[in-house]
């Protein structure tokens, strides 16, 4: 029988299967990771090699030093993956990988270890999406979360408000049109001194500081539930700057909690807002930024105060990983799509 009818029966009859067992690699930015995944929720292991000492003294992610440090990683995570959950290659039903959206030359190592490891296996090979990934991030962290619901997704590359109505049947509710919510975080970070990454640098400061500037969002997208940050990252840029010039000195505490509290208000008000106009009284949050304290403590609020359920990753679960990606993959196989060829390959972007 020719490969790709092969794979194609194989792919048909784990639609059927008790027990699935996929191994899930994960390449698209500066975290290396391969998990090895039971029936979509149960995680057998997670195993994350961060890049994030390595970026950290240029500021911010180099696409090729990214790209070497995930060939370097790769193979050995493999090995660990497969150990800590005890499991031999020979008993794994299915690969699954990112292919998109992220930095190409890091999807690429993926995408190509994921290829060979698939046909040496002679398994199917699952296609996944990052932003798909990050939504079923709460699948593994909530056991019983199901859809319909809305999924506010705030990442370093995505904003947008979804509404999931199966696990593979998603409507783009809003959008952001122009910088995502985490490259804000970055951006503001980064002209405040602060390390990459930027995002939990400013929680922290955040902290320590008072909203003394109630910086407001541009009234431009006020009834719809797209958004925009870049408004808000450039005036914090040109006060810094101006500050800098007249060499008066910043309180950078009050300014990232003014700028936190500004973003994180708009992100609850248009997350509230889709679950009414749609009807859906169940809300979970998705993406790097999910991890955010403040903006965590709000949906928790508002939520309770509307009577809609509230759920967010596990921490760990928030940022990149594999685990996200195979439990995504499970759902794809049992409704029937995503199988991939030896064709595939990367894409920096792909449509939420
Ligand atoms: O989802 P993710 O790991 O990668 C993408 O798919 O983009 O998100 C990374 C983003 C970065 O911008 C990082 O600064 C941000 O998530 N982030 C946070 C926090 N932790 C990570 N932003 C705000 N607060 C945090 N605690
Ligand atoms: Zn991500």
């Amino acid at each position: 029988m020719k490969y790709i009818d092969r794979m194609k029966e194989k792919f048909n009859s784990l639609m059927k299967k008790k027990d699935v067992i996929i191994l899930a690699v994960e390449s698209s930015c500066d975290e290396t990771s391969i998990a090895v995944i039971k029936n979509g929720r149960e995680v057998l292991s997670n195993i994350i090699a961060s890049q994030i000492e390595i970026h950290r003294r240029f500021g911010g992610v180099v696409p090729e030093v990214a790209s070497r440090n995930h060939i370097t990683a790769i193979e050995n995570i493999f090995y660990e993956a497969l150990e800590k959950a005890n499991i031999k290659k020979e008993n794994l039903d299915a690969v699954a990988v990112t292919y998109g959206a992220g930095l190409v030359g890091a999807l690429l190592v993926g995408v190509n270890f994921s290829k060979g490891l698939a046909y040496s296996l002679d398994i199917p090979l699952i296609a996944v999406s990052h932003v798909h990934g990050h939504i079923a991030a709460n699948y593994i962290s909530h056991l019983q979360l199901q859809p319909p619901f809305i999924c506010l997704m705030v990442s370093g590359g995505h904003t947008a408000i979804l509404r999931v109505n199966n696990y593979n049947e998603m409507k783009l509710l809003g959008t952001t049109v122009d910088d995502a919510i985490g490259e804000a975080f970055d951006k503001v970070a980064r002209v405040l001194g602060l390390p990459y990454p930027g995002g939990p640098e400013i929680d922290k400061i955040a902290k320590l500081g008072n909203n003394t500037f109630k910086f407001v969002v541009s009234n431009s997208l006020k009834n719809t539930l797209n958004f925009s940050f870049s408004g808000i990252k450039t005036e914090i840029v040109n006060f810094v700057h101006n500050c800098e010039q007249r060499r008066e000195e910043i309180n950078k505490a009050d300014l990232a909690c003014s700028f936190q509290e500004c973003v994180t208000d708009e992100l609850c008000n248009k997350a509230i807002r889709a679950c009414e106009q749609e009807g859906i009284f169940k809300l979970v949050v998705a993406g790097g930024v999910g991890a955010n304290s403040r903006l965590k403590e709000k949906l928790t609020r508002v939520c309770n105060e509307n009577n809609i359920e509230f759920f967010s990753p596990v921490l760990k679960y928030c940022t990149d990983n594999a685990a996200m990606i195979g439990s995504m993959a499970y759902y794809m196989i049992k409704d029937g799509v995503g199988l991939a060829q030896l064709d595939l390959t990367a894409k920096p972007n792909i449509d939420l």
